[in-house]
């Protein structure tokens, strides 16, 4: 529970300013539920004009596995990652309603765009920004999302799942304790995973405002 917590304190009552673009691009990526997104806001959540508070003000260096050459991002700031080579003028990374990642415009204010590195159990995760719903991902409405492995795929999965490994990212690779990396992206602009580990995408990253989920 504290880490929900956690989490729910880096949304940003600004965030409630979503303009007319934002819901525009939203829609035109997949995100159909752009227009109840903008009745839920906030709904039983605290408003809290900071972003980027992790709660105890510690910055994470908490590492899981064997990625020895490796580090992790800072928990903490809340990210847009771009592909390096991604689908021209769609290189950013978008997690869909069903939790599939695929490279899309970027847009820095939408969250499905966004995740936000985080220290879950002593192991740095990758909190997934956006919501999802019961149409779509009945098994992640309510709880706290992140990128996982589910053997095949990066996706967002419940952080708490047993049988999902959890992805992080070392500033520029997103790769699983296990050693898959992402890859780069399918004719789909869908995330590939390389379960080796060998051909690994490199990701920029942008620190951003959190936006309400
Ligand atoms: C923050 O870090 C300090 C030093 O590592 C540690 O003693 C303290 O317990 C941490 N606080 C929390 C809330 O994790
Ligand atoms: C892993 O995710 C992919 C992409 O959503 C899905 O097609 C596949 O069924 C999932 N595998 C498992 C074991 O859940």
């Amino acid at each position: 529970m504290k880490f929900i917590n956690v989490f729910f304190l880096a949304a940003s009552a600004s965030a409630i300013a979503i303009d007319r673009g934002h819901v525009s691009t939203a829609r035109s990526t997949g995100l159909e539920e752009a227009a109840s997104l903008l009745s839920r806001h906030h709904a039983g959540r605290p408003a809290n004009g900071q972003s980027n508070r992790n709660g105890n003000g510690n910055a994470s260096k908490a590492k899981q596995g064997g990625n020895s050459n490796t580090g992790t991002v800072a928990a903490g700031n809340t990210l847009v990652l771009k592909e390096v080579n991604g689908v021209p003028g769609n290189e950013c990374l978008t997690f869909r309603n069903n939790g599939e990642i695929v490279d899309a415009a970027c847009v820095n204010t939408a969250a499905d765009r966004q995740i936000t590195p985080t220290t879950l159990n002593g192991n740095s995760v990758l909190r997934v920004q956006r919501s999802f719903t019961a149409g779509f991902r009945p098994d992640l409405v309510d709880v706290t999302a992140c990128v996982g492995f589910n053997g095949t795929h990066f996706r967002a999965e419940d952080c708490a799942a047993s049988n999902i490994e959890l992805v992080q990212f070392d500033g520029t690779a997103l790769r699983a304790p296990s050693g898959a990396c992402a890859q780069g992206h399918d004719g789909a602009a869908q995330m590939v995973v390389d379960t080796t580990g060998a051909n690994c995408a490199t990701f920029q990253s942008t620190s951003v405002t959190p936006t309400a989920p």
